[in-house]
């Protein structure tokens, strides 16, 4: 397939044909990972639609409950969450799912034949602040190849960011865009309405290598590291322009497509940063990184860090290489 940026009008390319090409590419492929990544995009049009009408129906607000990251629960946080495991749970290649909503992983299968090779973490509704008021919200994804080997079949979701076989998340914006690597770079989809399909819009997104951009919470620069602040100083210095709007998928998005960088940095509420590693940080590093930026935690490539427990955060620092060099750069003095 050619590499230009291709538009839906002139090669109409779904994510399905997108999929059964790639799939092709293997010779002894069982098709579970092709299911695997079909459910997640089932999932996320059901996801789509009920954002869509979220005004008009009652899903909006909270379920007056916590999560076990000790947040309010929003309804749609617990739709998505559903949709996910029953796509996923429906399909044979996951042994084990693990979601920001869940307290502990789910086991699928004990696996003991290895006909179940995936692990799917994911943030289901990411930036469910954000859908009160009609903002940009997201679906984040990352997947791992089952380790069988694992003490524990749970732990097979513990292992570290440059083990995931995939990665990717979905914006529900003005238009539903996947945007995901399967390894072999990133590819945008945008999800036509009218006939229920994510149609290939690029097939090879690449990160710009500069933009006078940050994207972070400045309202948390007080409890920042010294570094975090320097580095704000100097880009405002040197004529940067801030967005922010959230979510994390949104920011993200905007870095990939104009370039830039986006920080969450430790704070004294956060001390290790809020995001969290296993389907926040280590998906999006993936695809930054496919797409040829950086993603950092501190000084530690993102992708290095060894997990310790499903729900563990870590401070974000992704986007441009050019970019993410210039926050290191503080963070190493
Ligand atoms: P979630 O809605 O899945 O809990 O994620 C919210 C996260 C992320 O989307 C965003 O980057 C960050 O929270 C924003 O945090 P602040 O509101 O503290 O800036
Ligand atoms: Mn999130
Ligand atoms: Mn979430």
């Amino acid at each position: 397939m050619t590499t230009e940026k291709l538009t839906a009008g002139h090669n109409l390319t779904s994510l399905q044909t997108f999929l059964l090409r790639e799939e092709s590419k293997h010779p002894h492929a069982t098709g579970a990972y092709t299911m695997v990544l079909s459910a997640l995009s089932l999932a996320s049009k059901f996801i789509a639609a009920r954002c869509r009408r979220a005004g008009l129906e009652d899903v909006l607000g909270s379920m007056g409950a916590e999560n076990v990251q000790g947040e309010t629960q929003q309804k749609l946080d617990v739709i998505a969450n559903e949709a996910l495991i029953r796509a996923l749970g429906s399909r044979p290649g996951v042994a084990v799912i693990a979601s920001e909503e869940d307290d502990e992983p789910i086991i699928l299968s004990q696996d003991v034949t290895g006909e179940r090779p995936y692990v799917v973490l994911f943030d289901p509704l990411d930036g469910s602040s954000n859908l009160d008021v009609c903002g940009g919200i997201g679906t984040i994804f990352s997947i791992l190849q089952h380790d069988r080997r694992a003490a524990r079949v749970e732990d097979s979701a513990l292992q570290p960011g440059v083990r995931q076989v995939g990665a990717g998340y979905v914006l529900y914006g003005p238009s539903t865009v996947l945007v995901l690597t399967t390894g072999t770079g990133v590819q945008m989809f945008v999800l036509d309405p009218a006939i229920g399909s994510f149609l290939l819009v690029d097939d090879d997104v690449r990160i710009p290598e500069t933009n006078k951009m940050y994207s972070m919470n400045s309202a948390n620069l007080g409890q920042c590291d010294q570094a975090y602040r320097d580095y704000v100083d100097w880009a405002n210095g040197e004529g940067y322009t801030m967005r922010y709007v959230g979510t994390m998928v949104a920011d993200v998005h905007r870095t990939m497509m104009k370039g830039g960088v986006f920080l969450y940095p430790p704070t004294k509420k956060a001390p290790k940063g809020k995001l969290r590693l296993m389907y926040e940080a280590n998906p999006m590093a993936m695809l930054v990184e496919q797409a040829g930026g950086k993603a950092f935690s501190g000084t530690e490539r993102t992708m290095d860090v060894i997990p310790q427990e499903v729900h563990q955060r870590v401070p974000v620092v992704l986007g441009s290489a050019g970019e993410v060099d210039h926050v290191l750069r503080f963070l190493a003095k």
